[in-house]
């Protein structure tokens, strides 16, 4: 199959084949999803053979309005309905309890929740508006590998497997949305993302859970995806804790007779001489950077260099440091250089 390339421009075509039950990776303010629509069991399962992902895991539905949502899930509560105005459209996934039947098992997984998001970008928007129905939309990277930021990651991994995709350059965020479960009675936070626990709890008034769930390989986990294996390139990761750890981090790179890769803020890069068989990959100023640029530098290394070993930048676990720290935790496989 020829995957087309769309612009913003012809979100009509676009939406088309959404139509016809094909699948439309689309570009959100996160990441890119692989878009099929919500209401086409056929089509949804789709997604999972191109994305090589468990069926078991499910989907988030894009959504360009709220009304959407009230016409699939249980009423929402004042909290939710806060939240949507806060955040709405922006980087913040609600699952609510979904009335009986109103979606497939293909899309919930099974369950009697359902994740809905009002993604941050107006191509996107308008698709989902021309196509007339919801769109479930995982990232549209193959299964386990990092998400993709650019329409040529997204190609790198389903070119020839996708219908088409929409391509509006590179993503604002860098990682995926936070995803916030209001389907019980305590708000828990079950994959951080660039809207904080601090800025929902400021909206609603009330506690919200971030403590990560441990998963273990029995257990059924709250969020589906977290029990896989995930972000990893084909490189090993070795997180680099503190800025101070830099000097001994390139020293043990030196002493290295394979390329080391080394991604990291460009004051780092510069207050550190780079040995001769490193490759610098910058994370830019700061934390927000550093989160936009993370999965493209993972990317970078596997794609365009024999590079097996890549040292990486940590940040504070907090504010937008935790999406950020989540996403490089499950890269390395909680693997840190340790001086
Ligand atoms: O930023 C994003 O959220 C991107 C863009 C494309 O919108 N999408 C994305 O989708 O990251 P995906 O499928 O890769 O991640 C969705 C996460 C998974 O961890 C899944 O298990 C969880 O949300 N999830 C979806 N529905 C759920 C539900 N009903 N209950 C619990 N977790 C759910
Ligand atoms: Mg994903």
């Amino acid at each position: 199959m020829e995957t087309k390339v769309f612009k913003p421009s012809e979100v009509q075509a676009a939406a088309q084949l959404i139509d016809e039950g094909q699948l439309v990776a689309f570009p959100t303010e996160t990441v890119y999803g692989l878009g099929a629509d919500a209401t086409n069991v056929k089509a949804v399962k789709q997604v999972y053979v191109a994305k090589g992902r468990p069926s078991d895991n499910p989907l988030i539905v894009h959504v360009a309005d709220q009304a959407t949502v009230e016409r699939f899930a249980q009423p929402l509560s004042t909290a939710a309905k806060q939240l949507i105005k806060a955040f709405w459209p922006g980087p913040l996934t609600m699952i609510f309890q979904l009335k009986p039947g109103a979606l497939a098992p293909e899309v919930t997984g099974g369950l009697t929740t359902a994740a809905f998001r009002n993604p941050d970008n107006a191509a996107t928007l308008a698709l989902i508006r021309a196509a007339q129905t919801p769109i479930v939309g995982p990232s549209a990277n193959t299964s386990g590998k990092p998400s993709p930021t650019t329409a040529q990651h997204v190609l790198h991994d389903l070119d020839g497997k996708i219908a088409g995709i929409l391509d509006d350059g590179a993503t604002k965020v860098g990682v995926e949305s936070t995803v916030l479960d209001l389907s019980t009675n305590q708000p828990a936070i079950l994959r951080p993302g660039a809207i904080t626990a601090s800025a929902i709890e400021a909206v609603i008034g009330q506690p919200v859970m971030t403590e990560q769930h441990h998963v273990g390989a029995t257990e059924v986990p709250k969020a589906p995806g977290m029990k896989y294996k995930h972000y990893a390139p084909a490189a090993q990761v070795y997180i680099v804790d503190q800025k101070t750890d830099w000097p001994a981090a390139l020293k043990w790179a030196a002493n290295q007779s394979v390329p080391i890769g080394v991604m990291a803020t460009n004051d780092v890069l510069t207050a550190n001489a780079l040995p001769a068989n490193c490759e610098q990959f910058s994370l830019g100023t700061g934390i927000q950077s550093a989160t936009r640029e993370l999965f493209a530098g993972l990317r970078h290394f596997d794609t365009e260099t024999e590079i097996k070993d890549i040292l990486c930048q940590a940040f504070d676990n907090k504010g937008l440091g935790a999406a950020y720290m989540n996403r490089l935790n499950k890269s390395a496989g909680q693997t840190h250089f340790s001086v």
